[in-house]
């Protein structure tokens, strides 16, 4: 694993934009994961930026979300639906058919699952996939557990993950107990991966993750593993 470490939010967000811009400009119609969270914000107005100045031209990319609520609807400003129609997709000329997210309102969580894994599979895979990183050590919603799960779940929150999420809700009863995310499987297949985090609170699950043992128990430490992971990260 890489490790960059950067004096501001700004830097580590042209960095994480830099390195999707090359590959979306090494290959037009790259399939980029992209992750929801307040980190990757900055991120995602910085391509906007570049899209707006003519740098980055988005009408052939893919893109697949690691994750989606159960049970909200996609016009909720809470949905991970809206917020990357909100953050990047209305920003640039990427094709709505050409944007992927799990469907958290599936009426058959169990086949919307399969789907999505065939979906990524008929993709090609995934080029470059960006990650934030939760409290708990969770990639996606991947939460910590007694195993890793290869495949797109329907996963219960933890608790954790509830508090920390209830930022974003009135409060924290509002916030969804469970959710879709792709599993481990897709997510280290990606041929490269970018994981970002911003501040203190999360600097020793960092170092946990990339310097302790592999476990299921903090699921960011498989990336160990995978032969092309960077991590960037500031406190700021
Ligand atoms: C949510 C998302 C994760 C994200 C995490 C961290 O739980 N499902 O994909 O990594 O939030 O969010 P933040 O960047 O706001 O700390």
């Amino acid at each position: 694993m890489k490790y960059e470490v950067f004096a501001t939010y700004d830097q580590m967000c042209r960095r994480a934009a830099n390195l999707i811009s090359a590959q979306i400009i090494l290959k037009e119609d790259a399939v980029v994961g992209l992750a929801t969270g307040s980190t990757p914000l900055g991120i995602y107005n910085t391509l906007a930026d570049w899209y707006a100045k003519s740098d980055l031209d988005f009408s052939r990319v893919r893109t697949v979300n690691l994750d989606e609520y159960c049970g909200l609807p996609f016009e909720d400003p809470q949905s991970y639906h809206y917020f990357m129609q909100t953050n990047l997709f209305s920003k640039i000329n990427i094709k709505p058919s050409n944007t992927h997210l799990p469907n958290g309102l599936a009426p058959d969580i169990r086949e919307e699952c399969k789907r999505y894994d065939a979906l990524i599979n008929s993709l090609g895979g995934i080029d470059i996939q960006l990650l934030g990183i939760g409290h708990n050590g969770h990639i996606g919603f991947n939460e910590p557990s007694d195993t890793f799960s290869k495949d797109t779940t329907h996963i219960q929150l933890t608790e954790d993950t509830i508090r920390a999420n209830s930022r974003f809700f009135k409060s924290p009863s509002d916030v969804p107990r469970s959710a879709l995310t792709m599993g481990m499987r897709s997510i280290m297949c990606s041929r490269k991966i970018i994981l970002v985090a911003n501040g203190k609170e999360k600097e020793e699950i960092i170092h946990q993750a990339m310097e302790g043992p592999i476990t299921p128990r903090l699921p960011a430490s498989i990336l160990q593993l995978h032969p092309d992971t960077t991590v960037l990260f500031t406190i700021e």
